[in-house]
């Protein structure tokens, strides 16, 4: 089974104006709701390459609600902490129709306590058996110590489950300590990480060696409108340009380039074609607005427009 861990679900408030002005009265033209977060992200695009799941979020208050209708809706199912106070958070993003700027204001999130977070971790530690998947994806919300992935990945792995991580700042520092098997940080996150620029290939492949010496068996950088770059342990890199497109929003891209990538691995594709598989696929939601997940035909139709190159290791 694959299970994601959402930590920190939001709804996604998108709201369009036609022209975006700050200290002004904006008229809204139209709304949109969705029950979002990275690994509800992840979840909902492993649906689209035929993939089942479940999803682990903590909830709270009404907005909680929309986040469990979202997963009822798409069919996912999942397995969510009711927060005894608190609401889960609403992040507005604000759309500017003639610029196609959108403005994001996010909020942090409800506050946990540290019994919510020993019954959640408990909640999904129970649930693992040898051989499962296990995605901790996104931020923490207040109250939540940094080292929670690291906790809950070092003890997925004493029960042989395949972890992987995709987060940020500290948590993602702590959590890749704790040794999981795949991570796909993009370029800022990966450049936090490893103290320098990663402007040029010679330092995306040192910081690529330092994954895989830390333990990783798969490690991807991705790199927005570049494509992204990767590396198995064994198998050498592969460096995947992103098929140009009329990319209409880029938000959630990077999560389903990790689901394309967590399905390449369940079916046991070589490293190049995982690569191409989830840049075209990563390409493909680029061109979709908001955070959509694209269909399998329009993944299909992208593979061949990924050129990839391969680097054998020596
Ligand atoms: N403008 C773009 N044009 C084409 N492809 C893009 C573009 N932006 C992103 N992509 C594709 O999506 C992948 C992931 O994007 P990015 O590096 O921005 O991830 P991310 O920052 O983790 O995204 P998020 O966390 O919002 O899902 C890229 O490797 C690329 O294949
Ligand atoms: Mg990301």
């Amino acid at each position: 089974m694959i299970y994601t861990l959402t930590m920190n679900p939001a709804v996604d408030r998108t709201v369009t104006v036609s022209r975006f002005e700050a200290w002004a009265t904006n008229r809204v033209q139209d709304v949109t709701i969705e029950g979002r977060g990275k690994g509800i992200n992840v979840s909902l695009a492993l649906k689209e390459f035929g993939l089942e799941s479940l999803a682990f979020a903590p909830i709270g208050g009404a907005e909680g609600e929309i986040i469990r209708e979202a997963l009822q809706q798409a069919g996912i199912e999942h397995n969510l902490y009711q927060l005894q106070s608190g609401s889960t958070r609403v992040n507005i993003k604000i759309y500017d129709k003639e610029t196609q700027i959108t403005t994001e204001v996010n909020e942090p999130g409800p506050h946990l306590s540290a019994d919510d977070c020993k019954a959640i971790s408990d909640m999904v530690l129970d649930a693992l058996r040898p051989g499962d998947i296990l995605v901790c994806a996104g931020s923490l919300p207040p109250g939540v110590p940094d080292d929670f992935y690291a906790y809950v990945i070092r003890l997925a792995k004493q029960k042989d489950v395949f972890c992987v991580l995709d987060a940020s700042g500290e948590p993602f520092r702590r959590g890749l300590a704790a040794g999981p098997h795949m991570a796909k940080p993009n370029r800022s996150e990966a450049e936090a990480w490893f103290g320098q620029s990663l402007s040029t290939k010679t330092a995306l492949m040192d910081c690529l060696d330092d994954f895989i010496n830390l333990g990783l068996s798969l490690a991807i950088i991705s790199l927005g409108k570049d494509g992204a770059v990767f590396r198995r342990a064994g198998e050498g890199i592969v460096w995947a340009a992103a098929a140009s497109c009329d990319a209409r929003s880029t938000v959630g891209c990077g999560d389903v380039m990790l689901a394309a990538s967590i399905s390449a691995v369940v079916q046991g594709k070589p490293l190049v074609d995982l690569a191409r598989f989830a840049t075209g696929a990563a390409t493909a939601a680029a061109e979709q607005p908001g955070t959509a997940v694209p269909d399998s035909d329009a993944v299909e139709a992208l593979l061949d427009r990924v050129n990839v190159e391969i680097r054998q290791e020596e």
